[in-house]
């Protein structure tokens, strides 16, 4: 009986070692296949850089640009006085940041609500919205517009997305999609 008794716990003890040494293995598991490329690391090093309003001035420059021109974003590095241009804590506003090559691009640009364009600017990628998204483009939502339109400013006088969208103070006029036209 009492022997019966010894080998029920000894099967015992080892079923619960066979399970805990089971248990112990399973989150080891994720870390061990390291030799399998890792494709999230590689799409984020994909990396989408400012190209400047000159490049898509070369197609847009009838329409949004000549437009955009008239609008205080295309001033707004005017608006600062030049020891303001050498502060960071002015120029990250009024400017829309640096390009590959390191230049600070000035002003409030079309990529600062657009999205850095050096991948989406193909004609093939712009005449399809899906792709250009899938490029770097952004869509000029309010919450791209607080980024700068902010307490953080100075100058700050409120912001309605709204209201401020349409004002030509600030947004260029909106123009019919020529390929929709073209048929
Ligand atoms: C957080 C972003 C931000 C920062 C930082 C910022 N500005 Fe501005 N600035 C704006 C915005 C947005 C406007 C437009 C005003 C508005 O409608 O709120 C503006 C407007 C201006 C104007 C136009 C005058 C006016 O009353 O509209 C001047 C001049 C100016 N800023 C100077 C400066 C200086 C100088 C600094 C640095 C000390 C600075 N800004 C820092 C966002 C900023
Ligand atoms: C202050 C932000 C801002 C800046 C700067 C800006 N845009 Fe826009 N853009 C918008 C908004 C907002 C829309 C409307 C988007 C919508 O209705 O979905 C738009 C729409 C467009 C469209 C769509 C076609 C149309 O006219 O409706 C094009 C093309 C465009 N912008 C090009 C440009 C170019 C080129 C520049 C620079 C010269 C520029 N944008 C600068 C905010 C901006
Ligand atoms: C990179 C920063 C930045 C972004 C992003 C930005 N703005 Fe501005 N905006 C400014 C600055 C700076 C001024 C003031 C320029 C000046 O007066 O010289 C300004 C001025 C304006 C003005 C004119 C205000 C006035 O009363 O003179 C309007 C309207 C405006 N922005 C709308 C928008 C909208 C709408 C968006 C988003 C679709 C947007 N802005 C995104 C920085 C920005
Ligand atoms: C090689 C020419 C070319 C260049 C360069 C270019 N674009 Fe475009 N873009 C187009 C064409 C063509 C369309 C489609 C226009 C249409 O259907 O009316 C377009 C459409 C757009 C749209 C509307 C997209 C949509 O479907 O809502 C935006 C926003 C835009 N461009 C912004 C920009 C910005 C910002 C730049 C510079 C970084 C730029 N483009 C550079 C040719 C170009």
């Amino acid at each position: 009986m009492s022997r019966k008794f010894l080998i029920a716990i000894a099967v015992l003890v080892a079923a619960m070692f066979i399970g805990a040494s089971l248990m112990a293995a399973d989150p080891e598991k994720p870390a061990k296949p390291a030799a399998k490329p890792d494709t999230t690391a590689t799409k984020a090093a994909v990396k989408f850089e400012y190209i400047g309003k000159d490049k898509c001035k070369l197609c847009h420059m009838k329409d949004e640009y000549g437009s955009w021109l008239t609008t205080a974003h295309a001033k707004a590095w005017e608006a600062l006085k030049p020891e303001e241009q050498k502060k960071d804590s002015c120029t990250v506003c009024h400017s829309t940041g640096k390009d590959a090559a390191g230049t600070l691009l000035t002003g409030v640009q079309c990529e600062a609500c657009h999205g850095p364009g050096s991948a989406y600017r193909t004609q093939a990628n712009m005449k399809n919205k899906k792709l250009a998204l899938g490029a770097g483009m952004t869509e000029p939502t309010k919450e791209i517009c607080v980024k700068c339109h902010n307490d953080k400013s100075p100058n700050f006088k409120g912001f309605d997305f709204d209201k401020y969208s349409k004002d030509p103070k600030g947004m260029h006029k909106l123009f019919p999609k020529k390929t929709e036209t073209k048929g």
